[in-house]
């Protein structure tokens, strides 16, 4: 994927892509968040974690490099991330805008993601950042479920949990939880990734297109907040 096909891509939209970003800690909700925006927004919902995870699914190069960085809770390179993220972005469903979530996760990836998006004449439209206390992250995450079916339905084993146990509510399908869901590698998670986090908040903060979103609140506060929070910019 090269540069200028990314710059033909936004051509054609005339500049008036939506860049949105979602950030958050892990167990944050970006994911629940996202999906409940792209519904409402139309825009197509682009998270790194499941496009690492489908490549884990396939045996090629690529995926078996990234394996260990995703297993142990580590972050992928920033020259994988961006170049994976560059290739997506250049999809046709992404030409009026994207739902970013789980990117980026580094000062380095926010850096490359404007100078791909100032080549095209586009910029970031706003950086939603849900706030949700440490303490809270661990339980969030080892209690989380996911169907096997699709995993865009996700659940929790004590604030949202599925009408039956291990069963999803919209297909019947079992839930299973992600390996590095687990209490061990959640910590982890949590130490390698929330400083390089809070550098990028900073970096957002200092381009004026950061946004807090109170995060420990159930999930139709936080969407309600959110779509707030998105009219108030549009109309900016
Ligand atoms: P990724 O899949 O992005 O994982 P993450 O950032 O750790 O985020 P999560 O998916 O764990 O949490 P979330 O914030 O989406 O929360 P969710 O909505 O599910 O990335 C996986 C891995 O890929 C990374 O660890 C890294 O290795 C790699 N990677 C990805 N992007 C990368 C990048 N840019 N650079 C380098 N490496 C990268 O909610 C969590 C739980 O809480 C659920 O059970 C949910 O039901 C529940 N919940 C949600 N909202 C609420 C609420 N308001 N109240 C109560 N419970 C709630």
């Amino acid at each position: 994927m090269t540069s200028e096909s990314v710059a033909g891509a936004t051509a054609r939209d005339g500049g008036t892509r939506r860049i949105i970003v979602m950030m958050g800690a892990p167990g944050a909700g970006k994911g629940t968040q996202a999906e409940r925006l792209a519904d409402e927004l139309g825009l197509p919902h682009v998270s790194t974690g499941e496009l690492f995870r489908e490549m884990l699914g396939s045996d090629s190069k690529l995926g078996r490099k990234v394996r260990g960085y995703v297993e142990s809770g580590g972050l992928v390179p920033d020259d994988i991330v961006v170049a994976m993220v560059k290739g997506r972005l250049d999809e046709p469903d992404a030409a009026g805008g994207v739902i970013l979530d789980g990117f980026p996760r580094t000062v380095a990836q926010a850096e490359a993601l404007d100078r791909m998006l100032r080549k095209v004449g586009a910029a970031v439209t706003a950086v939603l950042y849900i706030e949700v206390p440490q303490e809270m992250l661990l339980a969030r995450l080892t209690g989380r479920r996911i169907c096997t079916l699709d995993d865009q339905h996700v659940y929790h084993v004590v604030a949202m949990p599925p009408r039956k146990e291990g069963i999803c509510d919209v297909d019947g399908a079992e839930l299973y939880q992600r390996k590095d869901d687990s209490e061990k590698t959640v910590q982890g998670r949590l130490d390698q990734q929330l400083p390089p986090m809070f550098e990028v908040v900073d970096y957002y903060a200092g381009h004026d297109v950061l946004f807090p979103v109170r995060g420990d609140q159930p999930p139709d506060g936080v969407t309600a907040d959110l779509l707030r929070v998105v009219a108030v910019r549009d109309a900016a």
